[in-house]
């Protein structure tokens, strides 16, 4: 009896311990699974941290294991080239060091400049990171820079020119009238001709001068749309002749400007799309805002300018038409410059588009300026 009682005693106090090692494991097992929540917590918090980093660079950022698989990228990468996690790089990139030169979908060039860096972890190279900087904007600028100084260097010449050219030229204009007045009915029509000629030339002369002089600038707060729309009116007679469609875009913006130069410039740019145009074809006009320019933009459904052209069609004189003088778009951009704006052209075979941007704080800027 009593080694039964002891017996009990003893299995009771097994169930003890055995209960309070079980509370104990409990305990431990919630401690455990507690820090393996905080942990787990932290680790989430740290790869949304360098997710928000990888995000907020503004380059495409873009890693690559040693068979050069894509095995992350960002939001940038994603939107430059579409590069998509787990398929080979050179499906989007072909190289992984240079320059990029290509245009989007909706014919926007784009430059940028690709390079790469080893990727390592605990000291083993274990792939790649690829780094995409959109430099279209400082490509531009270069370009921008090198266009004035050939500008400048022309305009220099062009004031040479047109000063040897206009003495004489206003001597045959005199003995022409004189001509007129006094010869017979087929002399005077050959002194008619030699007049218009000489017009002419004066004409050509005075638009070469536009580069020389500082441009007389008067500035006033323009409803952009209305302006393109006076331009419109002017070329309908051209736009009818070849049955081409012309439509007009985008909201109410007002920029400050001269009225008549930047009709001169719209015009232009109007008539080069319409003789880019071979037959049939669409014009559209589109005014809008980005950030803090105002633009004017003129796309043609014509025959594009090849990448080489693209280079020189601002250079005074360049022309590749038959009885053009080149002068258009260096006129275009002698007022652009003039109300402290920019010109960009994109081009591809059936779309070009050049768009004038203004600034829109051209109200602090001075009213006349050079
Ligand atoms: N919309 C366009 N589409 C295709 N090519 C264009 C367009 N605009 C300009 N170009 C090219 O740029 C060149 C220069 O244009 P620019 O207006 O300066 O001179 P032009 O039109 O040839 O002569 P001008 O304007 O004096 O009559 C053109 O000869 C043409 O090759
Ligand atoms: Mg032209």
């Amino acid at each position: 009896m009593q080694e039964q009682f002891r017996e009990t005693l003893a299995l009771k106090e097994a169930l003890k311990h055995f209960i309070e090692a079980t509370e104990e494991l409990n305990r431990s097992y919630t401690a455990l699974k507690e820090e393996v929540k905080r942990l787990s917590e932290e680790l989430s918090q740290q790869k949304n941290l360098l997710k928000a980093i990888i995000e907020s660079i503004n380059d495409g950022v873009i890693a690559i294991n040693r068979e050069e698989t894509v095995i992350a990228s960002n939001q940038k990468a994603k939107e430059l080239f579409g590069i998509e996690d787990g398929k080979k790089i050179h499906t989007f990139l072909p190289n992984l060091e240079g320059e990029l030169e290509f245009y989007t979908i909706d014919g926007e060039r784009k430059v940028v400049k690709v390079s790469n860096f080893p990727l390592k972890q605990d000291g083993k190279e274990i792939g790649k990171v690829v780094v995409l900087r959109d430099i279209t904007r400082e490509r531009e600028l270069e370009e921008e820079n090198k266009r004035k100084e050939r500008l400048s260097a022309m305009g220099e010449m062009a004031v040479t020119i047109a000063h040897e050219i206009r003495n004489p030229l206003g001597s045959i204009e005199l003995f022409a009238g004189l001509i007129r007045k006094e010869g017979d009915p087929e002399v005077k029509r050959w002194a008619e001709s030699i007049t218009k000629v000489v017009k002419s030339i004066n004409n050509l002369i005075s638009n070469m001068l536009i580069f020389t002089r500082p441009l007389h600038v008067e500035k006033e707060l323009l409803e952009l749309k209305e302006v393109v729309e006076e331009c419109a009116e002017a070329a309908t007679h051209a736009l009818r002749e070849k049955g081409i469609e012309l439509e007009i875009k985008g909201k109410a913006i007002r920029a400050w400007a001269d009225r008549e130069l930047l009709k001169q410039a719209i015009l232009n740019l109007l008539i080069n799309a319409i003789q880019a145009i071979e037959d049939r074809g669409s014009i559209t006009v589109e005014v809008g805002e980005r950030e803090n320019e105002a633009f004017i933009s003129v796309t043609d459904t014509g025959c594009g300018i090849p990448k080489e052209v693209q280079k020189k069609v601002f250079d005074p004189f360049f022309s590749t038409k038959k009885r053009g003088t080149g002068l258009g778009l260096a006129i275009v951009h002698r007022i652009v410059e003039a109300h402290h704006g920019r010109i960009t052209l994109s081009s591809v075979p059936g779309r070009t588009t050049f768009t004038i941007y203004l600034p829109k704080d051209g109200e602090d800027s001075p009213r006349h300026s050079p």
